[in-house]
């Protein structure tokens, strides 16, 4: 191997590096954990905080550089835990404080920072905000920190608007008095009015708990939902539609006014050393709406999930992989990829089905309810092309976001029984929605025995038989498994980190190779037919190398 391999991380600029390690989110790995689904130190069937913490040593040495935990917080799990009663607290099933304090010690120690979800958007029905507002009558403060309209119709008995919900079903819910509230999602979620100043001052008061307790970053839910701006006449749902989004003038998303939300945050960010990061998730409808999001006076960073959008493709890749250095570079932000999370469909399934259509779509999966995943999918080249997709990603310029499982190269379970469920996106939109369960089934640690490895009990959603030979017992000895894929990567990213530049080789049609500043290189095979090795060391590569030839769907990482 070259020297180059010894080539120390540059990350941020000098200036930047004088305030030890502010930069270090621009170029991480991180890995999301869905607490839930683990690892259960206690043998409920619900992983837990404590579960995480006995699991650290398997996080460093799978290399990963920051974990972001999905919400850890009281919670009757409407919607997975992202309806939240209490955001100062840790759900008792999952753990105490002192066991989120264990946990973050235990990731300190193994140099691996922590983001954690915050849910500005909504808080749950049973936030005692929520039961307060309930409980108070029309027109008062506790009414003024959510979003209540009178209903219309004789005793207000009709909803003020026929909004439908993004879970599916109606948007707004009475409460017996006349006067109904809005939620976006379900209707265990209501929508807080950012307009308040309580709201707005209780977020930094949470902000503050959680950084003074150690939190490194903050993954913002829903960021683009935040201010919202009523006119006195409701449009329809249909006029809603019609709306331009890109302006900032839309009554419900990404107003440019919630701008000045994330300006205040970041005045408490800046107030710890190194400053707190987040990253927004915002679902804008273009780049340079996004970098809004990503500014240095805002959250930082934004989710860019463009790749996740994407089919296998070349030209796809190559168009978003440009267009996304160009926006960051010109922000000052740095990018984000990611190819799964808990809401989507994982990508080694989504690459085993026919491309695009209805079944890539965010939530969609509706190809689970047209028969199930064995006899449809392409189980080997969906993993084929993940693994390709993967190592190009790892390759290129910009912080990682990995989803739990995916470095076992785990499918999307379709075998869950409809009594077994838990997302309400499923039981909002029956026959249409298989729900984002699939991708939140406990994770399998080990061959056989009680849950795979998760735990002594029963998983909350159930495990497939196939687990156990995708199960992490089955994958570590093995060097061509998915996880030692995964590790090795891993650790030649962080050692090879260079500037946050590319420069795209010349190549075919079917195939991307880039160049980082140091020489490392990263050629990706999109087409069907081997292509001749490009010269230079093999540091690894997605699938086997024979010879000179690079096969199809294959991806390599070489150093010049
Ligand atoms: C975000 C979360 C999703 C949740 C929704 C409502 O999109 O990622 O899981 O259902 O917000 O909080
Ligand atoms: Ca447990």
């Amino acid at each position: 191997m070259t020297n180059a391999l010894d080539t120390r991380p540059v990350t941020g600029t000098s200036e930047e590096s004088a305030h030890a390690g502010a930069t270090w989110w621009r170029q991480a790995a991180v890995y999301q954990i869905y607490p839930r689904s683990f690892a259960d130190s206690n043998g409920d069937g619900i992983g837990d905080l404590p579960g995480i913490t006995a699991r650290v040593p398997y996080l460093k040495e799978l290399g990963i550089d920051a974990v972001w935990l999905s919400p850890f917080y009281p919670s009757a799990l409407a919607d997975g835990g992202y309806d939240v009663d209490d955001y100062r607290d840790v759900d008792p099933r999952l753990g105490s404080l002192e066991d989120a304090d264990a946990m973050i010690a235990a990731l300190h120690a193994a140099g691996i920072k922590l983001i954690v979800d915050i849910v500005p958007n909504h808080t749950s029905d049973r936030h005692e905000w929520f039961r307060a507002a309930l409980a108070a009558p029309k027109g008062s403060p506790e009414r003024a920190r959510y979003i209540f309209r009178d209903g219309l119709g004789e005793n207000g008995g009709l909803p003020p608007a026929d909004w439908e919900s993004v879970f599916g079903g109606p948007a707004w819910e009475p409460v017996g008095d006349g006067q109904w509230y809005l939620h976006f999602f379900a209707k265990e979620q209501p929508d807080l009015n950012w307009q308040d100043p309580e709201v707005r001052a209780d977020f930094l008061t949470t902000l503050r708990f959680w950084s003074d307790r150690g939190v490194d970053g903050f993954r913002v839910d829903v960021a683009h939902g935040c201010a919202k701006d009523l006119p006195e006449v409701l449009p329809s749902q249909s006029e809603l539609d019609t709306m331009d989004q890109d302006t900032g003038l839309h009554p419900l998303w990404d107003r440019d006014e919630v701008h000045e939300i994330y300006a205040e945050w970041r005045g408490v960010f800046n107030e710890y050393d190194p400053p707190r990061t987040a990253v927004a998730e915002a679902w804008v409808p273009t780049p340079q709406r996004r970098h809004r999001y990503a500014s240095a006076e805002g959250l930082g960073q934004a989710f860019n999930f463009d790749l996740l959008e994407a089919d296998f493709d070349a030209n796809q890749f190559r168009s978003i992989i440009t267009s996304n250095l160009k926006q960051s570079k010109e922000t000052g932000s740095s990018t984000t990829w990611v190819f799964s999370n808990h809401d989507v469909v994982r990508h080694a399934t989504r690459y085993g089905l026919p491309p695009r259509g209805e079944s890539t779509t965010k939530h969609g999966a509706d190809w689970l309810l047209l028969g199930g995943t064995r006899p449809r999918l392409d189980v080997e080249g969906g993993l084929r092309r993940a693994r390709a997709a993967t190592l190009l990603m790892l390759g290129l310029p910009g912080s990682a976001y990995l989803y739990q499982g995916e470095e076992l190269g785990l499918n999307e379970v379709a075998e869950i029984p409809a009594n077994e469920r838990q997302d309400p996106a499923f039981f909002r939109n029956p026959g249409k929605d298989i729900g984002r369960d699939g991708c939140r089934v406990p994770l399998p640690w080990t061959r056989e025995g009680s849950s795979f490895g998760f735990g002594a009990g029963n998983a909350h959603l159930p495990q497939p038989e196939w687990f156990g030979g995708s199960s992490v017992e089955a994958q570590q000895a093995d060097p061509a498994s998915t996880l030692s894929l995964y590790r090795e990567a891993l650790a030649f990213r962080s050692r090879l980190q260079t500037e946050e530049d590319l420069e795209w080789v010349d190549s075919d049609a079917d195939v991307l190779h880039f160049r980082r500043p140091n020489g490392w290189e990263a050629v990706a095979n999109f087409g069907t037919k081997p292509i001749a090795l490009p010269e230079g060391d093999l540091l690894i590569a997605s699938g086997s190398i024979d010879g000179d030839v690079l096969p199809a769907e294959t991806t390599v990482w070489l150093m010049r």
